[in-house]
């Protein structure tokens, strides 16, 4: 077995109302001037005010940037680390979903090296941490809390790209379900089951181990039994508590071990047609699954026993089946599309989708079965 080791955020403050401590929080930094990065579906859900006044109350200079664009490209995160260059900050706080995080994160480190954005997508190494972050989910799905990774779309290339750095990892993260009871339910769909990706991936990754294992087992247990909670009445606290803690355990998941087939998938289908994360990975989670359980059922079992499947009395490869229908049910159940074809995708976008996937080899080399290009093509070609 190769070693394997686990990357985590220094402190984690968890339950309903542990927002109230941000004061608390910052002040263990020492730090008078702090920057928010947001969106504007977060703010519009006035999820920015009261974090924002209780800092000012004890005494901190607070700045707020919420333009951050679903999902954002390079240029969009160039402008906002241009506007975050106008001041000097001494500590990056996220708020929102995997979107406004991924920018806290890159900005955060930006403003503490002499290093341009282009040239971390082609590679250049972080040389230094960035200046302090505190991260605020308000999703329960990407786990960016937690990981490394700092993922940016490339309009040129129609791709989404991950810079991956142990100096992206968050110093300190909020993770208040409160902060999730307005998520409207179609992004709670959606996000909740980019969680469940992290985590069934990682536990078939290549790169799993011992770590994975533990966060995966969990988070796939509490986000199946809370999803459909969560998505019918968003005021649910304790599901939207097992939502999160399973979202936080999946980007655990990430920082170990790695996703595999459906994320390097999922990426051409952003990159190109702009299609929500999320949705991407749920539409494609089913199927890569069906191709990758062949030799690995034993895993897929576990999986299904942890999602709550009486399947003890079956074989392997039976009970490997039952989970895979019960993904398919999770998307029918939650008006999630069965496949690609509201995007008008054709047969004569296939190649540039293939291609797109084949480069993500960062992902698909921990996939537990090989794809080549014509198993790609032959899973995309399922959902056209
Ligand atoms: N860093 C990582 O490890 C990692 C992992 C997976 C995905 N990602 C990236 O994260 C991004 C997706 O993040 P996401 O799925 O969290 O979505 P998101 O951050 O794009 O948010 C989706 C929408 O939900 C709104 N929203 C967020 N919280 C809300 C709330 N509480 N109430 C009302 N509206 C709210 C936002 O305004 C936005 O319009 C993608 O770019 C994806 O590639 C990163
Ligand atoms: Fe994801």
């Amino acid at each position: 077995m190769s070693l394997y080791s686990l990357l985590c955020p220094a402190r984690i403050i968890a339950g309903p109302g542990s927002i109230e401590s941000i004061a608390e929080v910052v002040a263990d930094f020492s730090v008078s001037r702090v920057l928010i990065i947001s969106d504007q579906g977060v703010a519009r859900a006035g999820l920015i005010d009261h974090p924002k006044a209780v800092l000012e109350k004890a005494g901190v200079t607070v700045t707020v940037l919420d333009n951050t664009p679903p999902e954002p490209d390079v240029g969009q995160v160039q402008a906002i680390l241009n506007a975050a260059r106008q001041q000097s900050y001494e500590l990056v706080i996220g708020i929102g979903g995997g979107s406004a995080m991924d920018v806290a994160k890159i900005v955060a480190v930006l403003l503490n090296n002499d290093v341009s954005l282009r040239d971390l997508l082609n590679k250049a190494p972080i040389v230094r941490r960035g200046i302090p972050t505190l991260m605020i989910p308000t999703t329960a799905g990407t786990g960016s809390e937690a990981t490394p990774n700092s993922i940016l779309l490339v309009p040129e290339d129609e791709l989404k790209i991950g810079i991956v750095s142990a100096k992206l990892m968050p110093d300190c993260v909020i993770l208040d379900p409160k902060m999730t009871v307005g998520l409207p339910p179609a992004i709670t769909a959606s996000t909740g089951m980019d969680a469940l990706t992290h985590a069934i991936e990682c536990y078939t990754s290549k790169k799993g181990n011992p770590f994975s294992e533990l966060f995966a087992l969990k988070a796939i247990t509490l986000i199946s039994r809370s999803i459909r909670r969560a998505f019918t009445n968003g005021n649910d606290l304790v599901a939207r508590h097992d939502m999160m803690l399973g979202a936080l355990y999946g980007g655990m998941c990430i920082a170990t071990s790695s996703t595999t087939a459906v994320h390097a998938l999922a990426y051409p289908l952003g990159g190109k047609y702009r299609i929500a994360h999320g949705i991407s990975n749920a539409i494609l989670l089913p199927y890569v699954m069906r191709f990758n359980m062949v030799g690995n059922a034993d895993k897929f079992r576990d999986i299904a026993m942890a999602m709550g499947l009486d399947v003890l009395s079956l074989t392997a490869e039976s009970a490997a089946h039952a989970m895979i229908d019960s993904l398919f049910a999770l998307n029918r159940d939650m008006a999630i599309p069965a496949d690609l074809k509201r995007w008008n995708i054709t047969a004569a976008n296939l190649d540039t989708l293939v291609d797109g996937a084949a480069k993500v080899t960062r992902l698909l080399d921990n996939n537990p079965r090989p794809m080549n290009k014509n198993d790609i093509r032959a899973i995309y070609a399922q959902l056209i």
